[in-house]
């Protein structure tokens, strides 16, 4: 029922398919009041709308009219129509008068796309015990409901809400036990307190626990979340639907929702946006108007921002710049600032969903951005190389470093004292023995030999001062560390570099600094595949072409037969034949995706990989990333690029998994 098109952190541009038409994600549905509503949300873009189906049932006379001419002729709505039903007037009026079952029968009595059960919305910061009684409940329900769809061969979808108020062990057990119950779309309940008190460090948490636990090949629905100042923010969590009666219920405060929050009309000198209601009309002409009218037209502009907003973070997605957008629209409050930050707690997590290289730079826009998944990324992968040689530093404030080395780097770069020569007595490296790195403001430290890979040289900061450069003792790393990296250069890292060697050296002539491709490229394919990659790759008669106009390394051979070739843009190592079987003799499941024996043909033709047929998988695999092939006996089938993460892949029983390259016949 869905398949993700394009990812950004643990945001899905997807698709969702339902039987009145496929959706893209993420989207928003309208809540479309069954008997009020005066809006033509389709007009305003809509693709899917959601109403509440315990409202309809109440209701005898639409409750009639429904179960006679079906839902979507009831609303006038011929697209997908999800259902609510009446949970939230169970949380906000303490009881509803209908069961679960009978809520579920009915809304496939009218046709519902997707139905919901009878869950418990456990308001936020109640007892443990009160959230685990409602929890209890809730999951009874769930499963009842979904044995019911499933017996009865129901032709709707269904919703499993994940509740557990404010504990985040609750949020994560009852999303595992719903994902036991292969749900067919997972909403996120009881979060719309959180919103209304702006606590938005505690919204993270909800979301980001509920999300751990939940399938990915599911799509997941914010539930009742309708501003668009959050819609980034929750996107870049894994949230693929929102819904919301915020664009009415707004419009009938005269408030006009923006990305940057709510504006009252009472205070706006300037209309807000460029939308056809704020062309057309002017503050004073809506606070002139009559009531409905103008209602009307707040919503249409509420609508109109909405959607503007789901399509920038759906080319924000597809360019691979959502946290960009996310740290912009985490501006607006402080208490969006504030959950900004706390997600960078969960970076570890996002780092595993996060490609690995995108179409856009790494921009730098503010201290949280040092806690995105690249960076996250880069320093686990620096930790793995386990880099304790000699170090020399460069401060990376003009790029190419490449460039700025051979010019005027000689008056800033630091040297490492010999421990061997004893304390007081450093002496100058040589060359050859000496690792050069690049200290930079997202990444802290760079190796030279990357310097050109993704996102190490595609991204951008402000200038680094002048007197950083000069100004090298380890006291000025900690303070560096602590002003632009506090999280980047943790205890635990500058342990690993021993950065305690470091000291300032000014006098350097007699350093100097040469290139070798080969090195260049041994450490890339160790970046990029693993420890001993470039060993394995690199081996017989190395022949490097380079590019005539940028002289970039381009391609590279074993004699006459190429091994791999460098992409321009990223400066990632693309697999030929031989580069894929040397890979391929490195040890156990590394950088191997493992299919069922029963399609090994179509892969051995250059076929793409669907998801389902995936048995096994090495964990290290991120979306982008070039993959073996391999079947049940581990031989190399082919090779490809994947476009899901490992767990992604295991997941998932539809749709590509990989975008073969080429086949072994
Ligand atoms: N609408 C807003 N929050 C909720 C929730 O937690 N459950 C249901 N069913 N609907 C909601
Ligand atoms: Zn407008």
């Amino acid at each position: 029922m869905f398949e993700i098109k394009a990812k950004d952190m643990r945001g899905r541009v997807g698709l969702l398919k339902t039987k009145h038409g496929d959706i893209k994600t993420p989207n928003l549905m309208p809540v479309i009041h069954p008997r009020k509503q005066t809006i033509n949300v389709k007009d305003y873009g809509a693709d899917i709308v959601i109403t509440n189906a315990y409202l309809i049932y109440k209701d005898e006379d639409l409750s009639k009219k429904a179960l006679d001419i079906g839902l979507h002729e009831l609303i006038n709505f011929d697209g997908p129509i999800m259902t609510d039903s009446g949970s939230f007037q169970l949380s906000v009026y303490g009881d509803v008068d209908i069961t679960n079952k009978e809520v579920i029968e009915f809304q496939e009595a009218i046709g519902t796309d997707i139905g919901t059960s009878l869950d418990i919305p456990t308001a936020p910061y109640v007892d443990y015990e009160k959230a685990e009684e409602d929890l209890k409940i809730t999951l009874e329900r769930a499963k009842e409901a979904i044995g019911f769809v499933r017996d009865n061969n129901y032709e709707m979808k269904l919703n499993s809400v994940v509740q557990g108020s404010t504990f985040p062990d609750l949020r994560e057990y009852c999303a595992t036990e719903l994902t036991k119950l292969d749900a067919d779309l997972y909403p996120i309940g009881a979060v719309v307190p959180l919103m209304e008190m702006y606590h938005y460090r505690d919204l993270v948490d909800a979301v980001m626990h509920s999300v751990k636990c939940l399938p990915d090949s599911k799509a997941r629905h914010l539930m009742g979340a309708g501003h668009p100042m959050i819609f980034a923010l929750c996107v870049a969590m894994g949230c693929d639907l929102f819904d919301s009666a915020a664009y009415i219920l707004y419009a009938e405060g005269d408030r006009f929702l923006t990305t940057r929050g709510t504006i009252k009309l009472e205070n706006l000198t300037e209309m807000p946006c460029s939308c056809e209601v704020c062309c057309k009309y002017t503050p004073d002409d809506l606070r002139a108007m009559e009531k409905e009218k103008r209602v009307k037209l707040i919503a249409e502009h509420n609508l109109h921002v909405s959607f503007a907003e789901l399509r920038l973070i759906r080319q924000a997605i597809s360019e691979g710049s959502l946290m960009e957008l996310v740290e912009e629209r985490c501006r607006a409050h402080p208490m969006l600032l504030d959950a900004l930050r706390h997600l960078g707690e969960y970076s570890d997590d996002l780092e595993k969903f996060d490609p690995r290289s995108k179409k856009s730079a790494f921009f730098y826009t503010g201290p949280e951005s040092l806690r995105r998944a690249e960076v996250t990324r880069h320093l686990n992968k620096l930790n793995e190389m386990d880099k304790k040689k000699n170090l020399i530093v460069l401060p990376a404030y003009r790029k190419p470093y490449s460039k700025y080395l051979s010019n005027s780097f000689k008056e800033f770069f630091v040297y490492a004292k010999d421990e061997s020569k004893g304390e007081d007595e450093p002496c100058i490296i040589e060359n050859h023995e000496t690792d050069f790195m690049v200290l930079d403001i997202p990444f802290c430290l760079i190796p030279l030999e990357l310097d050109e890979l993704y996102p190490l040289s595609q991204s951008d900061a402000p200038k680094i001062h002048d007197k950083i450069a000069v100004d090298f003792t380890r006291d000025f790393l900690v303070d560096f560390a602590e002003n632009y990296g506090n999280v980047l250069i943790d205890p635990k890292v500058l342990d690993e570099l021993e950065l305690d060697y470091i000291e300032p050296y000014s006098n350097s002539e007699d350093i100097k600094f040469e290139k070798d491709d080969i090195k260049k490229l041994k450490a890339i394919a160790d970046y990029q595949f693993g420890e001993g990659a470039g060993e394995a790759l690199f081996t017989g008669e190395i022949k490097i072409e380079k590019s005539k106009k940028t002289g970039k390394i381009r391609h590279i051979y074993d004699k006459n037969q190429n091994i791999v070739n460098m992409r321009a843009s990223d400066s990632f190592l693309i697999l030929s034949k031989l580069g894929a079987k040397r890979l391929a003799s490195l040890d156990g499941m590394r950088n191997k995706v493992m299919i069922d024996n029963s399609v090994e043909s179509f892969a051995r033709d250059g076929k793409s990989v669907f998801a389902k047929f995936i048995k096994d998988c090495d964990e290290n695999i991120r979306s982008n990333d070039e993959v073996l092939i391999v079947n049940e006996e581990c031989e190399l089938l082919a090779f490809g690029k994947a476009l899901l993460n490992h767990k992604e892949m295991l997941d998932f029983k539809t749709g590509q998994a990989i975008k073969t390259r080429k086949g072994f016949k």
